[in-house]
């Protein structure tokens, strides 16, 4: 798929900015703080997700107005629609996402209409970071293939806020303990299921991933993730959820129970699990250098990308903030390669650091605005 028209207004510093970006690369040019990732991060919110930046919906709209507009024009191997997001300061109707001029309840019917990937410096996370970080990375990628993953995760955070809620009632003698029974229940249900589909995912990303790294490494270097549950073994996850499974949930659940009422938080389920990432065997997180761990990022980025190709007949939308430039020329082919087939959106302070094929259209962004080379605003109508 790809965006053939954009129009974004009063988003962070943006302001004005409408233009036709071209089907294959935009390069998006500018000093410090101009606005180059506001332009990619008001393009992605569209696809019904988070900020890549982890900021605040209300944080989008600029300091110094009360409003801010995104549209897109988007076409895939169907047709062309048209995603708009509008906020504005007034709490009685604060965000207005309307799909192919229809107004929607939430974004979460953008998941399945806009589908990109971001590759942004602070990846590394995923790898250097807290296992939080981690399991986010895994359940955002496996919700683009399968949006249900997405109500599972929501539910199971809903009935992990009231039991935690809860639990602080019965410490404080409001709530008899068995009230916990029924929540757990339900969470059992949920953190089963989640803890299968993460399985899954792992193990496909797996694959690629070290397919992928031994590449990048040239050859002499592996990369593998594990998923590390909280609850089942590996062998466990091999058969398939059912009420056993459900039950083995629960039973850890009560298992912490009493541990968890003291201290007012859930200390088994999903919420524990963690994702190994290993590079020759040993933790990519402990003893990984920081090229290791930065190519074991963009591997992991990649692999996504590449199990998302094999899914769709749409290619997803690529943006890649300040990634570019950081990579020497062999990672940079190599990128190129894995996300030849994709429209992709780039920003570098310095576009000389760039290969020299990557060539298409160039965005000169200045205080918030585009404006083609020699400082004009340039002309693109719809
Ligand atoms: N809500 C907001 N209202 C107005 N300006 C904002 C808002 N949020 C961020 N900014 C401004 O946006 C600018 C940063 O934009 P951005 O992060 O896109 O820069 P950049 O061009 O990507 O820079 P770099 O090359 O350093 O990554 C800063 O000047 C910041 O003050
Ligand atoms: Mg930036």
């Amino acid at each position: 798929m790809r965006i053939t028209y954009a129009d974004i207004d009063g988003f962070r510093n943006l302001s004005g900015i409408s233009f036709a970006p071209d089907p294959k690369y935009n390069i998006i040019v500018g000093p410090n703080a101009q606005g180059k990732t506001n332009l990619l991060e008001a393009m992605w919110i569209l696809s019904g997700c988070k900020s890549f930046r982890g900021s605040k919906e209300k944080d989008y709209i600029s300091l110094s107005g009360d409003r801010m507009s995104s549209r897109i024009k988007l076409r895939d191997s169907v047709r062309e629609q048209k995603i708009e997001f509008e906020m504005t300061r007034s709490s009685s109707a604060p965000k207005n996402i309307v799909l192919n001029g229809v107004k929607q309840k939430g974004s979460r019917a953008l998941f399945d209409v806009f589908k990109c990937i971001a590759f942004i410096p602070d990846d590394v996370d995923i790898v250097k970071g807290s296992p939080e970080k981690r399991r986010n990375f895994i359940d955002m990628a496996a919700s683009q293939l399968n949006p249900i993953f997405v109500v599972h995760l929501n539910k199971h955070n809903a009935i992990m806020n009231q039991r935690n809620a809860l639990l602080k009632d019965i410490a404080q003698g409001n709530s008899p303990a068995t009230v916990l029974e029924i929540w757990d229940r339900q969470a059992a249900r949920e953190g089963t299921m989640i803890s299968y589909m993460r399985n899954d995912y792992v193990s496909k990303i797996n694959e690629i991933c070290g397919r992928l790294y031994k590449t990048i490494s040239g050859g002499s270097e592996e990369l593998t993730l594990e998923y590390r549950s909280n609850v089942f073994r590996p062998e466990d996850l091999e058969r398939p959820a059912d009420h056993v499974s459900e039950e083995q949930y629960y039973q850890k659940l009560r298992d912490t129970t009493d541990y968890d009422i003291r201290t007012g938080s859930t200390h088994s389920g999903v919420n524990r699990d963690e994702i190994v990432i290993k590079i020759n065997g040993v933790s990519a997180k402990d003893f990984g250098s920081q090229g290791q761990v930065k190519s074991a990022a963009l591997v992991m980025k990649l692999a996504q990308a590449e199990i998302f190709m094999k899914r769709s007949k749409d290619a997803p939308v690529v943006f890649l903030d300040d990634v570019m430039g950081e990579l020497d020329e062999n990672r940079q082919r190599f990128v190129l390669d894995m996300i030849k087939d994709m429209q992709v959106f780039l920003t570098t302070p310095n576009e000389s650091a760039l290969l020299p094929e990557i060539k298409g259209r160039l965005l000169y962004m200045n205080g918030g605005r585009i404006t083609d080379e020699k400082g004009d605003i340039p002309s693109c109508g719809e």
